[in-house]
């Protein structure tokens, strides 16, 4: 939900304060509705909103990746003062929020969009779309540690549901491994919470794919748009429950 006035001049109607003028002489209405007053909030995406008669331009729809780096929320806004990942999409003017959430300390493949169906489609669980991780942990993890988060491990919100573990690299000296990882949910810190289910508690984590979308050699802190037919292909992974492995 965002002001009125807001919405009015990011859909190019006017200035802010033209826009509160146009609000204050009853020009504007939302849902068939004439609104006067100016703090009234509005959905742009799901509100109709019209300027004497006129049904205003809806925001174009963005696609967009990014690598973020560690050390950066995915919230709009942070009380805390902390990054947050508009703060690396230079030129964007457009509000887009992430597609599924990647924790503060997480790093790697991040999906944007304004497209709340799109969002909606992918983070859905009954999709299963598979997201895959380098976690790199304490400890090299026996392989029945391994085949124990690949059947399903119990956390306290149940049981995961079946996931694709294996070694990427083992430094046995320095007692640390690199697993890579594939999940077919989102929960809360899942990847994390598995890895301390199994006693490697995770120390660096990196998402490189998303669906068929992988984070390839794309620089920490930068972004692109996605092509239509990574769109596309996105889509179809959360449409078809191929993608889900039982
Ligand atoms: N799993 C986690 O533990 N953290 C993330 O950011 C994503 C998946």
């Amino acid at each position: 939900m965002e002001r009125l006035q807001k919405i009015l001049a990011a859909a190019g109607v006017a200035s802010r304060r033209k826009c509160e003028e146009l609000i204050a002489s009853g020009a504007v209405e939302v849902n068939g509705k004439v609104v006067r007053e100016l703090g009234t909030k509005a959905d742009p995406a799901t509100d109709e909103i019209t300027v004497k008669g006129k049904r205003i331009a809806s925001e174009k729809k963005i696609y967009l990746m990014m690598n973020k780096p560690k050390g950066v929320i995915t919230s709009a806004s942070d009380p805390k003062g902390r990054k947050i990942v508009s703060d690396f999409l230079p030129g964007i003017k457009e509000r887009v929020y992430p597609v599924g959430r990647l924790d503060y300390d997480t790093e790697g493949l991040l999906l944007l969009t304004n497209d709340g169906e799109f969002a909606n489609l992918l983070t859905h669980p009954s999709h299963h779309v598979p997201k895959t991780y380098l976690a790199t942990v304490k400890g090299v993890p026996h392989g029945s540690a391994l085949e124990r988060l690949q059947k399903g491990i119990k956390l306290e919100d149940g049981m995961t549901a079946p996931a694709e573990a294996d070694y990427h690299d083992v430094d046995v000296d320095a007692g640390v491994a690199t697993i890579s990882i594939t999940i077919y949910e989102g929960r809360n810190r899942q990847v994390r919470r598995m890895f301390d289910a199994i006693g490697h508690p995770v120390a660096r984590l990196k998402r490189i794919k998303f669906g068929h979308l992988g984070l390839e050699n794309m620089q920490r802190g930068k972004f692109r748009h996605l092509t239509l037919s990574e769109i596309k292909e996105l889509r179809d992974a959360a449409l078809s429950h191929n993608s889900h492995k039982k």
